[in-house]
């Protein structure tokens, strides 16, 4: 096959009047019968290349096969461009068709399409600007990830996709089974028989790895997992999904305060990545955004641009407050006292809503806030105890437009403590001894969390909606493709 130069590549050529081979999907053609402009599209880049070409040169048969959504390769003269919008185009000496796209039947016409639309014909969904610009954004995302984690010497670690324990204790999982749905074997009291299951035992799909990746951290100090999770919380919003990627470190030898500082270098980081590596996109999406708000009433548009935002976060310190604060903030906000907010906040020990998550973010601080030290009862069972017996070294962070985007604490690494807190909470002990044995055997102060990846996209891109950062969205009653 003829090698063929990328568009993102040509586009940045330092010198025009070279022979290429540009090959891609038609975007647009317009013209004349004296000539035709072909807005071409590789997936390299946002930007298309043009195409000139001449019914001299190019026959009318060709041309005709020409249409909006059709593979091409294309053999020509990159020059400098006589028209405005673009340095180059190519010159089309000859042009091969890859594939037709019936003109009658394609559905992506040159025009928008709402986010709902284009759900649904996910083949073409990458094809568009929008989709294009967000799941090459993601994959700087997912590079950025390795990146930083590579450069601070820690391991990438794969922690199990099946597993045999629920890291949250949460009880939102998806079973995986091979047993026969319609006929499953009985016990004699008349529940399931999972000895005779593929694994003889209960499975799922796992919440987290962090429980596998805390015996890691015991041994290699600090690692890191990135794999996707699954959650079977029938929670119909922008910002959850049933399958998404999360990234876990776990660190040896850090304490809450730790974590916090590698949390938010690690968000900084990230952003600041995007900023540098991914303007082509970014500018797309930020005048993409602009256009949407110009239909916003005042008092709804933001009052950064997306790039703005993205500097201001990757370059101001976030807040950091106790859970015990924050209610306090809450308790004394204008939305609460005029009970504006859905949920009221009245005393402490309740859990915070993202409303009330919002509210810190968005109105009081203005910029991302660390939540720290919540009471031991909303918290998960491996949650290091404070002092006070009362709260435990937990931290979120919350972000503006998202709420929650990191979720971490430092664990309780006695085992004493532990055992008497999955007590406490129900947790069982038995099925976990592989668990407490890194308490067992040379315990070590150790901390880590959890970043959401999709959260991080729909920040990182400005998008809406959850389901549009990832290519193939799992949410409840959706699993197509
Ligand atoms: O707060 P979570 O549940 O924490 C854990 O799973 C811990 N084991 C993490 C750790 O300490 N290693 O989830 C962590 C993050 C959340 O802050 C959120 O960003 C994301 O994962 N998340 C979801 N993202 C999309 N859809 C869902 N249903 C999500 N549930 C959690
Ligand atoms: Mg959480």
């Amino acid at each position: 096959m003829t090698k063929r130069t990328k568009i993102e590549a040509l586009l940045k050529s330092s010198q025009a009047n070279i022979d290429v081979t540009v090959k891609g999907w038609v975007r647009t053609k317009r013209g004349n019968k004296n000539v035709n402009f072909i807005a071409l599209n590789d997936g390299s880049t946002i930007n298309n290349l043009q195409v000139v070409a001449d019914p001299n040169i190019i026959s009318e048969e060709i041309i005709k096969q020409v249409t909006t959504g059709a593979c091409i390769a294309v053999h020509g003269k990159l020059v400098e461009s006589q028209g405005a919008g673009q340095k180059y185009e190519v010159n089309a000496e000859s042009i091969e068709i890859y594939g037709t796209a019936d003109p009658e039947k394609f559905p992506l016409q040159p025009k928008k399409h709402s986010m709902e639309f284009l759900r649904e014909i996910a083949h073409l969904r990458p094809r568009t600007n929008t989709f294009g610009a967000v799941f090459r954004i993601r994959h700087a995302m997912a590079f950025a990830v390795h990146n930083f984690f590579n450069e601070k010497g820690f391991c990438y670690f794969h922690t199990p996709i099946i597993t045999g324990s629920d890291a949250e204790g949460a009880g939102e999982m998806f079973r995986v089974t091979t047993l026969d749905a319609k006929n499953p074997p009985l016990n004699a009291d008349g529940s399931i028989n999972y000895k005779e299951d593929f694994f003889e035992k209960e499975t799922n799909l796992t919440v987290s790895g962090q429980l596998e990746g805390e015996l890691a951290a015991m041994a290699l100090s600090d690692i890191y997992t990135f794999g996707p999770t699954f959650r079977a919380e029938n929670s119909n919003t922008t910002r959850h999904l049933a399958e998404f990627w999360m990234i876990e470190p776990e660190m040896a030898f850090y304490d809450l305060k730790d974590n916090m500082d590698l949390a938010e270098e690690f968000l900084k980081y990230l952003i600041k990545y995007a900023l540098d590596h991914c303007a082509d996109d970014l500018a797309f999406l930020e005048q993409r955004l602009i256009e949407e708000e110009k239909n916003k009433p005042n008092t709804e548009k933001s009052e950064m641009t997306l790039t703005e935002k993205l500097r201001f976060v990757s370059e101001n310190d976030f807040e950091r407050v106790t859970y015990t604060e924050a209610i306090d903030i809450l308790r004394n906000s204008n939305p609460n006292k005029k009970k504006k907010f859905q949920y009221i906040v009245e005393g402490w020990g309740t859990d915070l809503q993202s409303e009330h998550e919002r509210y810190l973010v968005e109105k009081h601080f203005k910029k991302p806030v660390i939540l720290t030290n919540y009471p031991k009862d909303i918290k998960s069972f491996y949650m290091r105890m404070d002092e006070d017996g009362k709260t435990v070294a937990a931290m979120d962070i919350l972000f503006p437009g998202i709420g929650e985007i990191v979720g971490g604490s430092q664990r309780e690494e006695r085992l004493d403590v532990l055992v008497a807190r999955m007590d406490e909470m129900g947790v069982p002990k038995e099925e976990m001894d592989w668990y407490l044995d890194t308490r067992r055997y040379g315990t070590a102060p150790h901390s880590g969390f959890g970043l959401g990846f999709e959260r991080l996209i729909i920040f990182v891109t400005g998008m809406a909606n959850i389901r549009d950062v990832i290519p193939f969205p799992r949410t409840p009653g959706n699993a197509e493709f």
